[in-house]
């Protein structure tokens, strides 16, 4: 983009500067967040705060939400410059010397003399692209000693001074815990689920039926509102059951959405329907999908140079490598992993950490822990290029590895429960079952907990009207043997 469109006030969306645009929509939920940051930028001893955080999890919103807050603290006000379509991080020093009113040559500190004694805000969005221009951030601050600078990235600057802020997803309700309709109402990602639904349809309600649907939604989407935002707007034409069951066999539905999110989102979208569609199908046991999915979403993280969400789908194709049985390639993958968290290479969340458990427990149950070690080591001596290439090309090998073989369908429901509506989780599951796995093994292979796995099995034998995991089983091999399974009264519990 040349230095005229750069500078251009495209409104509040697009590329640009100008001063702070106010939301057509209200912020849904962070509030301590809002305030723990606005405390945080009003420090003397804090002037750079680097809000950071995975694409579309809410950073620019948060951002703005806070510039505001604090406005007042700063005399000279706040300014933003949006850089999500700047490519050349030569326009940033210029962008900023626009928006700051410096006149004259902008590599001469005199030009900068005019602000010098002004306290304000600078606001520079979307960052993670032009981690070259880190340096005239730097200038800025030694240039200007009363302007403080917030920054919204993918990714931290690594820069002398500067604090950084994890951005978190919005909270999703746990889904261990049985919740009534008003605590799930009130949890943040619903909130915006039922904000955007409201949009589209002023007719919609959570409401007892389609509660759990919608938590399954928002859960599903691990609480990205980026995500979150078009799957509610499907609420127009259908039920969040169907929802639920759409998105599990397409990732169209996370496309859509408001057409005047800027061209790096509309880009992500794409992206996180990948993530998603990849997840599902893993879940459903349709490796071959999977592992072409996660291949394109880790090349994805690479190409925009995104360490942690390599991290992320490091993890999941370990997961993958570890139920194609190369439990020794897994082990090194998640040794890599945990070395460069250790090494703070970047943030982590703790609920990633319990994502990587099933596959820790399938590898441990298939190597010896000498075996296991070693191969953990060995990938902890590897840095983050190498493992990501040798991922890619195991992905490569096992998509046409598995396409030869016969393709792994989504578990048919079985003839006997054809009336039965079941989520395809739950078909899933009723599979499973019928292979008389226990609730701990349906657990690890579906890569949930235990206690997951124990509720999806409660719910099937409440939908199927039987009173033992065992009545499954055998009404599913009568079926199969030809009985006429609809006349089929449930036989006792066992
Ligand atoms: N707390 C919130 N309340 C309401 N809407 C939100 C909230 N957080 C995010 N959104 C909406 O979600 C979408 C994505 O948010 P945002 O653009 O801030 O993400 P981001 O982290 O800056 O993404 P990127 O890394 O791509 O720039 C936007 O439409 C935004 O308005
Ligand atoms: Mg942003």
């Amino acid at each position: 983009m040349g230095v005229v469109a750069a500078l251009a006030d495209h409104g509040s969306d697009g590329p640009g500067i100008g001063p702070l645009p106010f939301s057509v929509t209200p912020l849904i939920g962070r509030d301590s967040l809002v305030a723990g940051v606005a405390e945080r930028l009003t420090l003397p001893e804090i002037r750079l705060l680097t809000l950071v955080g995975p694409g579309g999890i809410g950073k620019t919103r948060l951002g703005l939400e806070v510039a505001h807050a604090v406005r007042e603290h700063f005399p000279d006000g706040a300014h933003l410059v949006r850089l999500a379509s700047v490519s050349d991080p030569s326009l940033v020093p210029v962008m900023v010397a626009r928006v700051l009113e410096v006149r004259g040559p902008i590599d001469d500190p005199r030009a900068w003399a005019i602000v010098r004694d002004r306290p304000g805000l600078l606001v520079l969005d979307n960052f993670e692209q032009l981690l070259d221009a880190a340096l005239s951030v730097v200038d800025v601050l030694t240039h200007c000693p009363h302007i403080t600078i917030l920054v919204t990235s993918r990714v931290p600057l690594h820069i002398t001074g500067e604090h950084q802020h994890q951005v978190p997803p919005l909270r999703t309700p746990s889904e261990d815990v049985d919740l009534d309709l008003a605590t799930l109402a009130d949890t943040d990602a619903i909130r915006l689920f039922i904000d955007r639904a409201l949009a589209v349809d002023p007719e919609f309600r959570l409401t007892p039926d389609n509660a759990g649907a919608v938590v399954r939604i928002v859960r599903q989407l691990d609480g990205l509102p980026l995500a979150i935002e078009p799957a509610a707007a499907r609420s127009k034409h259908f039920s969040a059951q169907s929802i639920v069951d759409r998105l599990a066999l397409s990732s169209e539905d996370l496309r859509g959405g408001a057409i005047d999110r800027p061209p790096h989102q509309r880009a992500l979208r794409n992206t996180i329907a990948m993530d998603h569609v990849g997840k599902c199908s893993r879940s459903l046991g349709d490796r071959e999908r999977a592992w072409a999915c996660h291949r394109e979403s880790l090349a994805w993280r690479r190409k925009v140079g995104d360490p942690r969400g390599m991290a992320v789908w490091l993890e999941a194709m370990a997961g993958l490598l570890a139920s194609c049985d190369a439990f020794e390639e897994a082990a090194c993958v998640l040794g890599a992993v945990e070395s460069l968290r250790e090494r703070g290479a970047f943030p982590v969340h703790t609920h990633e950490r319990a994502q990587i458990e099933p596959t820790v427990t399938l590898i441990r149950t298939h190597l010896n822990a000498d075996r296991l070690a070693a191969s953990w080591a060995r990938g902890s001596l590897m840095g983050l290029p190498p493992i990501v290439d040798l991922v890619l090309v195991k992905a490569e090998r096992a998509v046409s590895a598995l396409g030869a073989a016969p393709p792994a369908q989504p578990p048919a429901v079985p003839v006997l429960f054809a009336g039965v509506r079941l989520t395809p989780r739950e078909q899933h599951v009723v599979q499973l079952l019928v292979q008389r796995l226990s609730d701990k093994e349906i657990a690890t292979r579906l890569s949930i907990s235990p206690r997951t796995a124990s509720t999806h099995v409660t719910a099937i034998l409440g939908k199927l009207g039987v009173r033992s995991r065992h009545d499954v089983a055998r009404l599913a091999a009568r079926a199969e043997n030809g009985a006429d399974a609809q006349d089929q009264s449930p036989s006792g519990s066992t």
